[in-house]
């Protein structure tokens, strides 16, 4: 006999930005201009993404493709990398994610792999980061924490 076991995600659908801080709405603000230095010559959609870390400092990050499609990079995790490049010990307390010219369906959710380099960093940093996806005055959704948009994710956990 199987069990079945539930996975639910609670999220907030913002109607528009109005329900957000200031702060919040600095970052997509951000994420919308970094989306302006991406690189997708290939896919010619431009992703930009801004992150804050505690101690109130801002990263961005945007697409960069290649000609090798699968050797381009995500906003989010050039975002990400570029940070903890630089600042190994921070902690990411949120991302926004900006396609400014999204022609189908928006908000944006991140791919993947990029969900998973966001819970490598929750693990990383000991605590969730919260996501925002969507656009300045726009729709915007807020999820609490990367692993809610990941379950029964790998971690380093499985690796002892
Ligand atoms: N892309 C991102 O930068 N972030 C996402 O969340 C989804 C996809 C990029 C990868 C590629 O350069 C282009 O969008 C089309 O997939």
């Amino acid at each position: 006999m199987a069990r079945q076991r539930t996975y639910r995600l609670i999220y907030l659908e913002h109607a528009n930005w109005k329900s957000l801080p200031a702060s919040d709405r600095d970052l997509l603000l951000a994420a919308q201009a970094a989306a302006r230095k991406a690189y997708a010559k290939y896919s010619k959609f431009k992703v930009g993404a801004a992150l804050r870390t505690t101690d109130g400092r801002m990263t961005i990050g945007s697409n960069q493709e290649n000609a090798s499609y699968p050797a381009g990079t995500c906003a989010e995790r050039t975002a990400l990398h570029a940070c903890m490049a630089l600042s190994p010990g921070a902690y990411v307390d949120v991302i926004a994610v900006v396609v400014p010219k999204a022609k189908g369906k928006d908000p944006i959710p991140p791919c993947g792999i990029c969900r998973q380099a966001l819970v490598e960093q929750e693990r990383r940093q000991g605590g969730p980061l919260r996501i925002l996806l969507g656009a300045p005055e726009g729709e915007v959704l807020e999820i609490g924490s990367a692993e809610g948009l990941m379950p029964l994710s790998f971690d380093a956990s499985f690796l002892k």
